[in-house]
């Protein structure tokens, strides 16, 4: 990763840890995510609840899609595969949901533990291809911390 990644990486690290619940941990993460990371214009996190993915914590501007059914959008594809999804080019994906007419590119990293989605980091950007290897490197590590953060306080549904 760049100095960049590592910095932001370490300051999640921190926060993540010191934070006194979930919810603080993530409204942190997408702070210090967006301050380090001029490209990441949008920064939320979506949890998941039923077949249902739920915006949380986010900076930016706000979006229409507060509430995201599993397999729609970009967001729902990534949590119905499991996966992170990158889209260099959202105009030219026939799965994106528009947030902002600005925005040129996305990168969806789902929040998993022992397997099960919890929810998802959301990041995107007013560059064309602004993620990548590094991107993706940093925000699924930082998904790895933020499962536990999360799943502590979740209420069983
Ligand atoms: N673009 C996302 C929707 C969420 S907004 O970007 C915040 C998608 O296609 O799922």
């Amino acid at each position: 990763m760049t100095d960049r990644h590592t910095s932001a990486f370490a300051a999640v690290e921190a926060a993540v840890a010191a934070e006194s619940d979930g919810t603080r941990a993530m409204e942190s993460t997408v702070q210090l995510l967006s301050q380090h990371l001029p490209d990441y214009t949008w920064a939320g996190i979506y949890l998941l609840y039923g077949n249902e993915l739920c915006l949380g914590p986010f900076v930016g501007k706000p979006s229409p899609h507060t509430r995201i059914p599993l397999g729609r959008g970009i967001c729902g594809a990534a949590a119905a595969e499991k996966a992170t999804i990158i889209v260099d080019d959202v105009n030219a994906d026939p799965r994106y949901l528009a947030c902002s007419l600005d925005t040129r590119s996305e990168i969806v990293v789902p929040i998993m533990l022992d397997g099960e989605v919890l929810g998802e980091l959301d990041i995107d950007s007013d560059r064309t291809a602004a993620f990548t290897s590094d991107d993706r490197e940093l925000l699924e590590r930082v998904a790895t911390l933020l499962a536990p953060r999360i799943a502590e306080g979740r209420p069983t549904v």
